[in-house]
C-alpha cells in the first residue's frame, strides 16, 4: 500500500492570547493518499483555517505532527501551494506580474517565466486582462489570478481556504468546474476548506465534517456519486441532507457559546 501523502497526526493548537485561552484543533488526525480531493467542512471558527495553515507550515500546531511524503513540516515549502481565504495578490503588480512572481524568485530564465504565465493565463481565460491590476478587476479575476499564481508553482499539493467564498453563484460554479479539470489534468493533491455543503458535495472525492471548537473530526466519508455532478440529483440531495443535519448540530453549539459568552460579559 502507498504511504499517505499527507500525514496529520494527533493534531492540536491552542491560542494563548492575554486574556483567554482558545483550543482551536484537537486531536485531528488525517491520512490523505496522492491525489485526493479532499473538502474540509464545518461552521465558522471550528479551526478549518488553522488546520489549513498548520499544513501549509505557517503556523505549526501546538503539538502533534504533519507529515508530507514522510518529512515533517515545519516551514512553508514549494511542494505545497496555498490559496488564501482574502485573495492575497500583490496589489503593486500587475495580473502577469502576480502570476509570474514566483517563478522568478525561483531563478527561472525569462523565455520560460513567460511562457509558462501564458499558458496558465490563457487556461484561466486571463489573456485579455495581463496588464490590469488587482483593484481594477472583479472578486472573480483576482480568484482566477490567485489560482494562476498557485498553479505557476506546479506544487503537487494545492491548500485553498474557501477560495469561492466571496463569489456569486455563476462566477462559482465557473470555476468549481475550471478547477475539476485542473485537478483531473494536473493530478494534484488538493485540501480545500468550504463551509457550503453543497460546494464540498459537488468538488470531493472526501469530505471531512469538523466539530465547532474545539475542531475535531465529525464525519469522515467518501462522496462515491459519479462526476460531473448534478445537485439535482437524488443522490447528491441525500448527502445534502446528512451533512446539513450535522453541520446544523455544529452551528447550534456556535450559537449557544456565543449566548453563554455574551451572558459572561
Ligand atoms: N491567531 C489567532 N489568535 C487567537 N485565536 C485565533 C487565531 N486564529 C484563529 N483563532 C481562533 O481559533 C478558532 C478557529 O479559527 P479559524 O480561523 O481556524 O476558523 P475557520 O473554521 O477557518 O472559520 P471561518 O469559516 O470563519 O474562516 C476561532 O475561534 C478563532 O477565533
Ligand atoms: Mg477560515
Amino acid at each position: 500500500m502507498q504511504a499517505p501523502h499527507i500525514s496529520i497526526e494527533r493534531v492540536n493548537k491552542v491560542f494563548e492570547s492575554d486574556c483567554r485561552t482558545v483550543a482551536a484543533l484537537q486531536d485531528i488526525s488525517l491520512d490523505i493518499p496522492h491525489g485526493q480531493f479532499t473538502c474540509l467542512l464545518g461552521p465558522s471558527g471550528c479551526g478549518k483555517s488553522t488546520l489549513l495553515n498548520a499544513v501549509a507550515g505557517f503556523a505549526p500546531p501546538s503539538s502533534g505532527a504533519i507529515m508530507v511524503d514522510g518529512r515533517p513540516v515545519a516551514a512553508p515549502g514549494p511542494e505545497r501551494g496555498m490559496v488564501f481565504q482574502e485573495y492575497a495578490l500583490f496589489p503593486w503588480m500587475t495580473v502577469e506580474k502576480n502570476v509570474a512572481f514566483g517563478l522568478e524568485i525561483k531563478g527561472l530564465p525569462a523565455a520560460q517565466v513567460g511562457a509558462t504565465v501564458d499558458r496558465l493565463l490563457k487556461m484561466l481565460s486571463l489573456g485579455d486582462f495581463r496588464q490590469r491590476y488587482p483593484k481594477d478587476l472583479s472578486g472573480g479575476m483576482r480568484q482566477r489570478v490567485a489560482i494562476a499564481r498557485v498553479l505557476a508553482l506546479d506544487s503537487p499539493i494545492m491548500l485553498m481556504d474557501e477560495p469561492f467564498g466571496a463569489l456569486d453563484a455563476l462566477t462559482r460554479r465557473n470555476l468549481q468546474d475550471e478547477l475539476l479539470r485542473i485537478w483531473a489534468g494536473l493530478e494534484k493533491t488538493i485540501l480545500f476548506v468550504t463551509h457550503s455543503i453543497e460546494e464540498a458535495i459537488y468538488l470531493a472525492d472526501r469530505i471531512v465534517v469538523m466539530t465547532y471548537r474545539p475542531g475535531t473530526i465529525k464525519r469522515d466519508l467518501l462522496v462515491e456519486i459519479p462526476r460531473m455532478r448534478d445537485p439535482a440529483a437524488p443522490a447528491f440531495n441525500a448527502l445534502k441532507r446528512e451533512l446539513g443535519m450535522l453541520v446544523m448540530e455544529e452551528q447550534q453549539r456556535h450559537h449557544n457559546d456565543e449566548l453563554r459568552m455574551a451572558a459572561l460579559d
